[in-house]
């Protein structure tokens, strides 16, 4: 069993967005997932009750500072459980990254929003003190179509000790369809550019975690 959080203290980076796209494709590839809700709000718990029909994968919500102490537990019978982190530095946020292998910090393409990830970073940097093999990365969500990361925003993630994954995820607006569905983005258009970006993504993120 793997675990993986999709953590920012920033609101509106694709945390939700990433972490149920990287659970469905997860899921597409024949693993057995579970999806943990950590946030409060409860986004992905929303996602999964939109759906019509039988769901892809279970959702749970698990708003608590005690994840890290339950995953093992919780997880035992998935091969992947992936984390939709809280929208804030908490005990929520720390216990999420005890209890992950990998942490995902999507980050959009601007260098405000990448130095306001920098929160994130020193919890992770803290948590290695004891979890010396913890795993984290970046990854660019809501990039505009047809533009190029801009060389600022290379450079700032270069700057920081987490690596930043090749993928990018486009701003589309099929996110947000099925968001409001309840769908995953293969079963709306499965051949279509942001399938074969999230595939990819899903791609480097078991790559990652290898
Ligand atoms: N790549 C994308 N393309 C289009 N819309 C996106 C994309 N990523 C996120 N969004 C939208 O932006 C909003 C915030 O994304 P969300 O995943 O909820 O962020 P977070 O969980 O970090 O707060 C949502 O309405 C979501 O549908
Ligand atoms: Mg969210």
């Amino acid at each position: 069993m793997k675990v993986i959080a999709f953590l920012n203290q920033k609101g509106g980076v694709g945390k939700t967005t990433l972490a149920i796209g990287i659970a469905t494709f997860l899921s597409r590839l024949g693993h057995r997932v579970l999806l943990i809700d950590a946030d409060p709000q409860g986004s992905a718990l929303d996602w999964a009750a939109a759906r019509q029909g039988d769901p892809i994968f279970p959702v749970v919500g698990l708003p608590r500072p005690t994840i890290h102490r339950e995953i093992d537990q919780i997880g035992a019978d998935y091969d992947f459980v992936v984390i939709d982190g809280p929208p804030r530095v908490t005990d929520l946020a720390r216990s999420a990254i005890m209890a992950a292998d990998l942490v995902v910090v999507p980050v959009q393409p601007s260098p405000y929003d990448v130095w306001a990830a920098e929160e994130i970073i020193k919890l992770i940097e803290e948590a290695r003190i004891y979890k010396e093999k913890l795993k984290a990365v970046f990854t660019v969500n809501r990039k505009i179509a047809n533009t190029a990361i801009g060389r600022d925003v290379g450079e700032i993630l270069g700057q920081y000790a987490l690596p930043t994954l090749n993928s990018t995820v486009t701003q589309r607006v099929i996110f947000a369809e099925a968001a409001a569905e309840g769908k995953a983005v293969f079963e709306i258009d499965a051949e279509g550019p942001a399938t074969l970006e999230m595939a990819e993504l899903t791609r480097e993120i078991q790559e990652a975690l290898a």
